[in-house]
């Protein structure tokens, strides 16, 4: 049913919080656990319909996938030839992980896939991976405008590849190493920026063999996995939400427990505290191959800034929240160099821009990024085009406008954040929830 919720100015939001599990980790670690030996236990798994995609697709793949009465999960691996064929489509809904990751793996298997999405995801550019995928040899057709379904053919064998990326995309770089986890022979992925590691990491961490040196990623496939459990760390994408929120508002100090702060997803607080914001980490500890900590965070006042490119990649899922930022801060803020942003759940600069005038926010847009004049956010109605980000990004601006902000559509908002208008709530903000 189409939900709509509309946030009453309150600029007060407190509290010690944790967040839901993170969301690119959660999808390896079903993909990966999927196909290494043995069983393991997931804890913390993010419960959203985007990774909930990913853990149909695996049950309809023969993957026995148990859920405890503590919340976490049971997976049985099935080594890497294990799989079965499905006896239906492969619906990854609204979430390009799954499309791009499972197109990987499934070149590498030895029966016929057809990958499926939603209205959005069925619009997002899917030639990204079926050109290096069909380098290595894959059998890979996607529709017409070079979008989904995707139709895989199995063939007898996969070649591994030397790839220099054109765009920098964790998701075209897993998607390659899937597939290579399939060939004979080590493939090489030349990166310009590094993008976030963690198929990497969790492939070394079951067993397998993936080198980095200098942003040169060597897969050798020979080592197979093993299942090991794995806890899954609270999503940094989701916490800057609250983060924002707390910067922006008056008189404001929030903790939030065990977030994972893996440096290739840290990018959004390095831009943040370029504009001037206190935030702080403690009680860093590892959570098997990745890095959790707690972030403090008070009210700040922030300044306008020039992005530097060195975060983009890193901070690539932040940037709805952080027009947030750039529209309360004092100055103008400039990101370039980010056309990536017009090809997620929606086209985040043109969505933004919009919701942003519509608030009384001056901005300029350029094909690769925006221009954004700080200033009195004002009340207004929100199309989110049904993109989680947008919508939480707005309800969080709706704390210290002028007047009410409604958000329309806001269905979207569980692709990556279940819970988050009540945790919202919780915390201070006044807002109502209203079914249309
Ligand atoms: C993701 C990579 C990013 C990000 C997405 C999750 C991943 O996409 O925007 O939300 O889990 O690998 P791109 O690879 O398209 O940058």
């Amino acid at each position: 049913m189409p939900e709509q919720y509309t946030v009453d100015p309150s600029n007060n939001i407190s509290g010690t919080i944790s967040v839901p599990g993170d969301k690119s980790i959660s999808h390896r670690s079903l993909i990966l656990l999927s196909i290494s030996s043995g069983e393991a236990k997931i804890s913390g798994l993010l419960e959203s319909d985007d990774c909930l995609a990913t853990l149909k697709i695996f049950r309809t793949l023969g993957v026995s996938i148990k859920k405890n009465i503590d919340g976490s999960y049971y997976i049985n691996g099935k080594g890497a030839y294990g799989l079965k064929e499905a006896s239906s489509d492969l619906n990854c809904g609204n979430s390009g992980t799954s499309m791009r990751l499972l197109s990987g793996l499934m070149c590498g298997q030895k029966f016929a896939s057809r990958l499926i999405g939603d209205r959005s995801l069925s619009s997002r550019p899917m030639k990204r991976i079926s050109s290096p995928l069909g380098m290595m040899g894959a059998n890979i057709k996607l529709s017409k405008n070079d979008t989904a379904p995707i139709n895989i053919i199995p063939v007898k064998k996969l070649m591994p590849i030397e790839y220099k990326m054109p765009i920098d995309s964790a998701q075209i770089k897993s998607s390659i190493i899937l597939a290579s986890l399939y060939t004979k022979g080590k493939t090489n992925i030349i990166e310009n920026v590094a993008t976030r590691d963690h198929t990497e990491n969790m492939i070394n961490y079951l067993g397998g063999s993936i080198e980095n040196t200098n942003n040169k990623i060597t897969i050798n496939p020979e080592n197979k996995l093993v299942s090991r459990d794995v806890d899954i760390p609270g999503d940094i994408s989701s916490a800057m939400f609250i983060i924002v929120g707390c910067l922006i508002s008056e008189k404001s100090e929030v903790i939030i427990k065990n977030v994972g702060l893996n440096i290739l997803r840290t990018g959004g607080i390095e831009i943040l505290k370029l504009m001037g914001a206190e935030i702080e980490f403690s009680n860093l500890k590892n959570y098997g191959p990745e890095k959790v900590g707690d972030i403090l965070v008070r009210s700040s006042k922030l300044k306008g800034i020039e992005i530097p490119r060195k975060y983009i990649a890193s901070a690539i899922d932040e940037f709805p929240i952080l027009f947030i930022a750039a529209a309360s801060a004092s100055g103008k803020t400039i990101l370039k160099n980010a056309e990536e942003l017009r090809y997620k759940e929606s086209d985040r600069l043109s969505v933004m821009s919009k919701g942003l005038l519509k608030c009384n926010i001056n901005s300029s847009l350029y094909d690769d990024g925006i221009e954004i004049n700080g200033g009195k956010i004002s009340g207004a109605t929100i199309n989110s085009y049904g993109d989680h980000r947008i919508a939480m990004a707005f309800a969080i601006a709706g704390l210290i406008s002028k007047d009410p902000i409604t958000i329309l559509n806001t269905e979207n908002v569980s692709t990556s954040f279940p819970g988050f208008f009540s945790l919202i709530k919780d915390m201070g903000l006044k807002i109502k929830r209203e079914n249309i």
